[in-house]
């Protein structure tokens, strides 16, 4: 651990706080913590990433939403008797799992739940807030590892953009770990361009799509050609269920062939399917089928079976981005963080395909982020892009200028805003971030 991370506390706000990587991101964290688990798989504790500046795991705080009431404790013992935790574990972080369980807040829309949009939105937000104002926390990242969407139909908001919406209005930086459309909502664009704050996504790339970003540039580095990759996944779970749903799934897919396409510059023939097997729990198989032709255009196959627990594989991201993208957000930085492609399948801004360049850009980032207590006067409300362009999602990172400005358009109520209640912004004001939003809708 580095001697130069910062003594502030800092939020967690996981949508999707009861699910299996959440579950697991609690203890995991809990665990390390303690020292009753080394920080395998944890980017972030390698050396690449001393002083930093990264908040430490000790001083990370989780609360978060869920449409399901089930106890933390409960989820993780039910862990740990799938194999996915330790045994013992949940009893041995037992007060820190119960610590997030009291921060969990009923998520949205239920079952005939008659709040609208803008209702949720606000709810939302302010269920945020109140968490970084009772804990006193620097500042709050909110991370999407809820259960996969369909891809929308329509111009209404889909929960995961109605999550979205509200961490830009309570001055939250903001993770997609998941396929859904988040802050990629037409709607979303102008105030995520405006907010000042700092997004990465999508899609947490664990497993195949981690290795087809490695073996797709081999193939093309060596001027091997090609023909067909096919892919199968065999997964249970709660992941497993809702990619049951081929709408949900096509949603993931396509991350998964983009990589492909970008890696080997042409689509080959072959297609992704996904299997529910509820059987086999948070463990994933996934089965990789590559016909290429070498010299002379001798015919020959490449098969891979990658066999993952996926929960233990996505919960170390999960900490690495909340680390990165809060010392990004107390640097100042704002926008699209494509340095943090590393991470995902599809992820936002301009960045490279191949898990080594990826690698090197975001060691490159982990140098930007060191340096002094951060640019940052205070916390959102307080800053200004430089110049964010007219583009939104998938535009370049930008540098704050710590001008202030827009920092509090999306904040419903500038001094409720993370860390506005000790520097309070001078550009917009209490309601203009639903102005904003209903603005771009209309
Ligand atoms: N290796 C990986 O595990 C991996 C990799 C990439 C992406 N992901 C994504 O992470 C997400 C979580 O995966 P998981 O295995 O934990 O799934 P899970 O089914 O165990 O957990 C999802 C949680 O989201 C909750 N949820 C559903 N709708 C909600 C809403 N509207 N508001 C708040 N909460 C809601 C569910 O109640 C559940 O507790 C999935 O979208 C998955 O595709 C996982």
């Amino acid at each position: 651990m580095s001697a130069s991370v910062s003594p502030a506390r800092v939020g967690v706000w996981l949508i999707g706080a009861r699910g299996s990587v959440a579950t697991t991101v609690v203890a995991g964290c809990a665990a390390v913590t303690a020292g009753l688990q080394p920080p395998t798989g944890l980017v972030t504790e390698t050396p690449a990433f001393a002083d930093s500046g990264l908040p430490a795991l000790a001083s990370l705080v989780f609360g978060g939403h869920d449409t399901v009431d089930c106890p933390l404790p409960k989820r993780a013992e039910a862990l740990a008797a799938g194999g996915v935790l330790p045994v013992g574990l949940p009893s041995a972080v037992a007060a820190e799992l119960a610590a997030a369980d009291r921060e969990i807040r009923p998520g949205g829309p239920l079952p005939g739940d008659t709040r609208d949009e803008e209702e949720l939105i606000t709810g939302f937000a302010a269920d945020m807030r109140d968490f970084v104002r009772r804990h006193g926390l620097a500042r709050a990242v909110v991370v999407n590892v809820a259960s996969t969407e369909p891809a929308p139909d329509g111009a209404a908001l889909p929960p995961s953009s109605l999550y979205a919406a509200a961490a830009l209005r309570a001055g939250c930086p903001y993770v997609n770990f998941t396929p859904s459309t988040g802050l990629h909502h037409p709607a979303l664009a102008a105030p995520a361009a405006a907010c000042g704050l700092p997004y990465a996504g999508r899609d947490g790339k664990t497993g195949q799509t981690l290795l087809r970003s490695v073996l797709g540039p081999m193939f093309t580095q060596r001027a091997l050609a090609v023909r067909a990759w096919s892919g199968t996944n065999l997964l249970g779970g709660g992941d497993g269920a809702a990619l049951a749903d081929p709408a949900a799934a096509a949603a993931k897919n396509a991350g998964k062939e983009r990589v492909l396409a970008d890696t080997l510059g042409t689509v080959p023939e072959g297609e992704v399917h996904i299997d529910d097997v509820p059987a086999l729990g948070d463990w994933k198989t996934a089965w990789d089928h590559i016909a290429f032709d070498g010299f002379l255009g001798a015919r020959m196959i490449l098969q891979t079976t990658w066999q993952g627990c996926d929960s233990a594989l996505a919960a170390p991201l999960v900490l690495d981005l909340a680390r990165l993208v809060a010392r990004a957000h107390e640097k100042g930085l704002s926008g699209p963080l494509s340095e943090l492609g590393f991470y995902f399948k599809d992820p936002v801004g301009e960045a490279p395909a191949a898990l080594g360049e990826q690698y090197t850009a975001l060691v490159g980032f982990a140098g930007r982020l060191r340096g002094g207590a951060g640019d940052r006067p205070g916390g959102v409300g307080d800053s200004a892009v430089e110049d964010s362009g007219a583009g939104g999602v998938g535009d370049s990172v930008v540098e704050d200028s710590g001008a202030g400005g827009v920092g509090g358009s999306v904040v419903e109520d500038s001094d409720a805003g993370v860390g506005a209640a000790s520097e309070p912004g001078d550009g917009g004001g209490p309601g203009r971030g639903t102005d904003v939003l209903s603005e771009e809708r209309r």
